[in-house]
Formats: C-alpha cells, sequence, structure tokens
C-alpha cells in the first residue's frame, strides 16, 4: 500500500523545532485577548465531549486544555520541543497521546478520530488543499473539525490596500505568503478547498476585530473579550477579521475503522505499525520509527538495524 506522500516530494514545513513560542509569544506578551476569545469560539463550535480528538499542531498545548471532555486526546505537533513543553504543560496522564508527525502524512489509520481542530497552524501551510484531505481521511464519518484560518480579506489589508501601502489585494482569492511560510487566506478560497476535501462547513466565527496595541492599552481586556464574544457570530456571513474559526464536519463514508482496532498507520506507506518494545516497525515498507520519552516520533524514521 503506496500513499502519494512515498511518490511525491512534500511541501516544506514550518519547522518549530528549538522555538520558544511560548514564552516569545504568549506569556507576558500581551496576548490574553487573543487567547481568551480563541477559547471563547472553540467552546462554541467543538461538541463538548466524544470519544477521540485529534489536536493538530498542537504547539505547548495551550488550547488543548479545551478539550477536556473527551476520553482520549492526540496530541500532535512536527516539533519535539513543542511535545516537550506540552508534556510539562499538560501532564503525561493516560488521556493524552503525544505524536511528532507532519500533518500532509499523519501516521494514523483512517477514519480513527470523531473530532479535529487545528487553529494557529494551517497559517504555515504551503498546500492546504493535501493538507485538508489527510485530515478529512483520519475523521469518521459527521465527525467536527474546528479549523481556525488566518484571514487576508480584512478591514485593516483593505484600508492599506486601498491608500497604496500595500502591493497585494486582499480581495484576491489567492492565499498571500507575506513571509515564507506564513500564508494569509481569503474566506472563499478555504470554504472551497474545505468543500473540495470532503468537508461540510457549519459555522463561522469572526474574531480578532479589536487586536490592536492601541485598544489593549487603554481598553481593559475583560471589555474587549466581551465584545468580541459579541461579534464573532456575525462571521456566519461577513468574516473580515483577521482570524476566523470555523465547525466543519467530515461528509461522506471513510473506510471503516482498523478492525484491530489499531491507532497508528505508517506515515510514508499506510502499511501496518508492528510494535517491539519502543520500536514501531512497518509490515509494508519495512521503515522503522520510535517512542522516545513517551513521545510517538514520525517525524524521522530510524536508520541501521
Ligand atoms: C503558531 S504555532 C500554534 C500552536 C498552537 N496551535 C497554538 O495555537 O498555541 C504553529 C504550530 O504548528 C506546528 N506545525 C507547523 N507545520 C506543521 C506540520 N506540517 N505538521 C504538524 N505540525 C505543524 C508547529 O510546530 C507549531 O507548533
Amino acid at each position: 500500500m503506496l500513499n502519494d506522500a512515498s511518490k511525491t516530494p512534500l511541501p516544506p514545513v514550518c519547522d518549530y523545532e528549538g522555538s520558544n513560542y511560548r514564552t516569545d509569544f504568549w506569556e507576558g506578551q500581551g496576548r490574553d485577548y487573543e487567547d481568551r476569545t480563541e477559547r471563547i469560539a472553540l467552546r462554541r463550535l467543538l461538541p463538548p465531549s466524544g470519544r477521540r480528538v485529534v489536536h493538530l499542531g498542537a504547539g505547548f498545548g495551550r488550547m488543548t486544555t479545551g478539550l477536556g471532555g473527551y476520553d482520549q486526546v492526540i496530541v500532535l505537533d512536527y516539533s519535539r520541543t513543542m511535545l516537550r513543553e506540552a508534556q510539562q504543560f499538560l501532564g503525561t496522564g493516560d488521556r493524552y497521546i503525544f505524536v511528532a508527525a507532519n500533518v500532509y502524512t499523519l501516521p494514523l489509520v483512517d477514519g480513527c478520530c470523531d473530532a479535529a481542530v487545528m487553529e494557529r497552524v494551517i497559517h504555515h501551510l504551503a498546500d492546504v488543499p493535501a493538507a485538508l484531505r489527510e485530515i478529512r481521511r483520519v475523521l469518521a464519518p459527521n465527525a467536527a473539525f474546528v479549523l481556525e484560518f488566518a484571514s487576508k480579506r480584512h478591514f485593516k489589508a483593505m484600508v492599506r490596500y486601498w491608500l497604496g501601502r500595500q502591493d497585494w489585494s486582499p480581495f484576491d482569492r489567492a492565499p498571500v505568503e507575506f513571509v515564507e511560510l506564513n500564508f494569509d487566506f481569503h474566506p472563499a478560497y478555504m470554504a472551497r478547498c474545505l468543500q473540495d476535501a470532503g468537508f461540510e462547513t457549519r459555522r463561522r466565527l469572526a474574531l480578532s476585530y479589536f487586536r490592536s496595541g492601541f485598544l489593549k492599552r487603554w481598553v481593559p481586556v475583560s471589555l474587549l473579550v466581551g465584545l468580541d464574544r459579541l461579534v464573532q457570530p456575525t462571521g456566519q456571513i461577513a468574516p473580515y477579521s483577521p482570524s476566523v474559526f470555523t465547525l466543519n464536519t467530515a461528509a461522506g463514508d471513510t473506510p471503516p475503522a482498523a478492525p484491530d482496532g489499531a491507532l497508528f498507520r505508517c506515515p510514508d506507506c499506510g502499511g501496518t505499525l508492528r510494535r517491539e518494545h519502543d520500536v514501531m516497525s512497518c509490515e509494508g515498507c519495512g521503515a522503522r520509527w520510535a517512542i522516545r520519552d513517551g513521545i510517538y516520533d514520525f517525524k524521522e524514521k530510524l536508520t541501521g538495524g
């Protein structure tokens, strides 16, 4: 069994290995407004409980704490640094499964999850259709998928464009890569990609209209959060905010789950994995993957015998 990944080169990845994302971007960095409003959106969109949810590009687990109603949480990220921080942040209880992997080649069997969450990640993905197809593959029919994306069609971008201070148009549907591997998307482009990948978009929330240094300095954060909460639902018909949260459901069928209840499959070829101690070996292509310090590591395969 071969998947596309074994035949075509994968898109480049924005690698957070060694990054201080938690302390450089969140802790003490004046982003309580963003953090709190994203939690509100997640609570509004994600079914509160379920069997198994996968948190894709979970980082250090900031928003994973919002997945408390699920029996099992797969905390997945490409960066081992992030996953080690997530282990510290969340603890290593039985509910969490920490997985180092690429969202383009998920090491998960078809249809094994009944929910997925991905916020602040698609922003880094050069091939959105490929990533969404892969996410759809691991979801059971009707599973919920909460996806956040950074929108290019927001008021500030429009004003900058009209004043000639920005060369790209917020109305053009193609993604804009404003820094290497950092993309903003038109809501219509994202809607189309989700539909093509086999999702039905049910709800859309507009976030972060009040993300401004000036407002944050002069207006109490609780007031900004309250206002954001009020206007989030306008995203259903008019998403003109810099951040958009969507609730999508997996449409159509998914191949039946593995009869032996397996969770993992080989990310290279889709083959069955056999576990011996701390190594998983693929019965299809022979690739070997390590389990290290509580992390199932599918980032790089083991070399040598
Ligand atoms: C901006 S951080 C967001 C982290 C977390 N979602 C949050 O909001 O706090 C982006 C995360 O996506 C991960 N990431 C980027 N590309 C990825 C890929 N192709 N597969 C898996 N994770 C990826 C990075 O390692 C990083 O942890």
